[in-house]
């Protein structure tokens, strides 16, 4: 029986809670699909600062690094705000567990179906059909690692905090493999992200693309869009994109405005993945929730577990090769969220959803 070795990291507020719908959605698969589960948890973000006293511990990293994949809840919140900066759970855990494993490129798929346009601010009008397109992140560049990266204080008493946006060509060309991919196995079009009339970093980029994209993916309908540009496109046209690459704040901006006129952050999900294999061959990958921790509602049994559930659905697409099995997951969360009175529940949190119901009505459609 095919044995599914996986660190489960649930993290903090909602992150424990969505993580155990996610896992008993994975026992019922596991089971129906002659599957095993081999999962160890591992403590990070805020409860491993009050466990172990880091965000990261290297027992963490020892668990992730002997599994095939990282199944990822959510870290940080405000019992730990009053530490400093440095410290707090999203630098201290979740960035550099993506820079210690290279996860550089970050898939986060924008979908609203056609049942709950409803939910989206945008009139139904513009999205009759819904949203489907793709976001791809660049996760380990830019201005969250660039050096220098620091406060300091200038010999006027003044005090400059500066960091500092650095890509490097072959980063660029990395993520666009992911990037092209990605448009390959769907319209063949992807539209480029950058600020090439202002950022040195951007010019690069917009270069590298060009000629990247001319070289190795003529067959690919190549467009560039400035970045501000392209969040009111999103918010104009979402489905003028198909699939779109950019650095790593401009899609760290962008996607949780694809999250929102896709009518909730409760149903964003993402897999990021990078150069390494796991033991069968495929990527390693940190698969998680776009949505955050959502402290004011966590404890409350409201929090949505679609995205978790969607995540771990990436999870077995992309780092186990189960594609038949993802895709049946995914219809099973379609199947819950727009059945009967539930079209418009998706909203994170939103008293309407019970996390546990939801869970159930997915696992009674798969
Ligand atoms: C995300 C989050 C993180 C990011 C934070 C928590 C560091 O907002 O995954 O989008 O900025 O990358
Ligand atoms: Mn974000």
């Amino acid at each position: 029986m095919p044995s599914l070795k996986f660190a489960v990291l649930a993290g903090d507020y909602i992150g424990p809670e969505v993580m155990a719908e996610a896992l008993r959605v994975l026992q019922v698969v596991a089971q129906r699909e002659n599957l095993r589960l081999d999962y160890t948890e591992a403590a990070v973000g805020g409860a491993a600062i009050d466990r172990h006293g880091s965000a990261l511990p290297e027992s963490t990293l020892k668990i992730c690094a002997a599994a095939d994949a990282i199944l990822f809840g959510s870290v940080g919140g405000p019992k730990w705000e009053k530490l400093p900066p440095k410290e707090q759970p999203e630098r201290a855990a979740l960035l550099p567990l993506r820079k210690h494993f290279t996860l550089f490129a970050n898939i986060r798929p924008g979908l609203l179906y056609r049942e709950l346009t409803d939910a989206s601010p945008l009139k139904t009008a513009r999205i009759p059909d819904g949203i489907d397109i793709v976001c791809i992140r660049e996760l380990t560049g830019g201005l969250y690692f660039g050096k220098p990266k620091e406060t300091t204080t200038l010999p006027d008493g003044d005090v400059q905090a500066v960091d500092t946006m650095v890509y490097r060509k072959s980063e660029i060309e990395r993520i666009l493999v992911t990037a092209i991919a990605t448009a390959r196995a769907r319209k063949k079009k992807l539209c480029s992200i950058d600020k090439a009339n202002v950022l040195e970093t951007s010019v690069l980029w917009r270069k590298t693309v060009t000629d990247y994209c001319a070289q190795h993916a003529p067959d690919l309908v190549l467009s560039h869009m400035y970045v501000d540009n392209a969040a009111m496109q999103l918010a104009r046209d979402p489905n003028q994109f198909d699939v779109f690459v950019t650095e790593n704040m401009f899609g760290d901006i962008l996607s949780d405005e694809m999250a929102v006129i896709c009518g909730s952050l409760g149903m964003l999900s993402s897999a990021s993945l990078g150069a390494g294999k796991n033991s069968r061959g495929l990527p390693f990958g940190l698969y998680e929730p776009a949505g955050g921790t959502a402290p004011d509602i966590a404890g409350k049994g409201i929090a949505n577990p679609c995205a978790q559930i969607l995540s771990a659905a990436l999870m077995l697409r992309y780092s186990f090769g189960l594609e038949t099995v993802a895709t049946r997951i995914e219809a099973a969360v379609k199947k819950a969220v727009t059945s009967g009175t539930r079209t418009g529940d998706i909203a994170f949190g939103k008293p309407s959803v019970a996390t546990r119901a939801m869970t159930d009505a997915i696992i009674s459609n798969f």
